[in-house]
């Protein structure tokens, strides 16, 4: 099966490529890093992708690239609509056209977190512009191709090249210094590994569903407790850390999007989450030397 992958050279991406380039003829692109095997190609380029479609003929597309940092979807909304949603819409229309299945991985961003745990079929109400722009995302994805399917997965971790990379990674980073540092203890998330997705869209493209499925880690820690665990296995001193039982950031986020996966499960598509206790130090001790 030949399987086109748009965002390789991103934190997920490299992870799926890396996984699905084992069992699958894979075709990675990416924007201003693709280099090697990786094919470089601007998705916001309408000319760009239907020739890309033409040449390389793709039986499944995973699309995993898009602008997802919070604030520049905030302030830069005409950039985050071009690439997370009109993108997003051509992509659909091509696959429905050449007659390829859709994989769209959206985010637990949708849901306002004020009343967990969410179905794939619950009401979304994203707080913030990335979860506007990633719902619209999806919207289009399923007008335009109703055999497409989203999956919906919270945060991610996994190896990084430098630890702002991720939003879990980059909590590490407050280990380094010794002075008091406020860590938000108000929001609960569920960290999920990038190869556990990666297994997922692998058992998803054996089975091609149509419509939305729910992955997520099912370890719930807010953003100071992640610290503490992290502290902890690398034995660093944490004293200088307070929880912040308030919100913290400028973008509002949710308070808790647990997504419930049960309709993954029924699907047979579910891998068992990797717990980021056992694979945390591993990917912080690059970083630590
Ligand atoms: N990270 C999370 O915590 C998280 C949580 C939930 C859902 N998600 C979703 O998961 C997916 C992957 O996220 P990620 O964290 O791996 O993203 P990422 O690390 O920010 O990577 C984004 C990717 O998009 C590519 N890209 C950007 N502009 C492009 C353009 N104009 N044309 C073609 N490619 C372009 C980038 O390529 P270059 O870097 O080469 O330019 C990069 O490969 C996204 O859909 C995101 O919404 C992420």
């Amino acid at each position: 099966m030949k399987v086109w992958i748009t965002g390789a050279t991103g934190l997920c991406g490299r992870a799926v490529t890396k996984v699905l380039k084992e069992n699958f003829d894979v075709t990675p692109t990416a924007f201003s890093r693709a280099q090697g095997d990786v094919f470089k190609l601007d998705l916001t380029s309408e000319v760009e992708v239907r020739a890309f479609f033409e040449t390389h003929k793709p039986d499944a597309l995973v699309h995993l690239a898009a602008e997802r940092k919070p604030d520049i979807c905030e302030n830069q909304k005409d950039v985050t609509d071009s690439l997370n949603i009109s993108a997003t819409q051509r992509l659909a229309q091509l696959t429905k056209e050449f007659n390829c299945w859709f994989l769209y991985l959206s985010t637990d961003y949708v849901f306002d977190g004020s009343q967990p745990p969410y179905f794939p079929d619950s009401k979304a109400n994203p707080l913030n512009y990335y979860g506007v722009s990633k719902l619209r995302g999806e919207e289009v994805t399923i007008e335009e191709n109703s055999n497409a399917a989203v999956l919906r997965v919270p945060v991610l971790y996994g190896d990084v090249e430098e630890l702002g990379e991720s939003a879990i990674t980059s909590i590490a980073k407050l280990l380094s210094s010794t002075s008091e540092a406020k860590v938000d203890h108000w929001a609960t998330r569920f960290p999920t590994l990038v190869y556990d997705i990666a297994q997922v869209i692998e058992k998803m493209l054996l089975g091609k569903p149509a419509g939305i499925f729910h992955y997520s880690g099912e370890e719930a820690m807010t953003k100071y407790e992640t610290a503490k665990i992290m502290a902890e296995l690398l034995g660093i001193e944490s004293g200088h850390l307070v929880a912040e039982p308030n919100q913290t950031g400028s973008a509002l986020r949710p308070k808790n999007a647990q997504l419930d996966t049960a309709k993954l499960k029924d699907a047979g598509y579910y891998v068992k989450p990797t717990s980021l206790v056992s694979c945390i130090k591993d990917i912080l001790s690059p970083h630590f030397q």
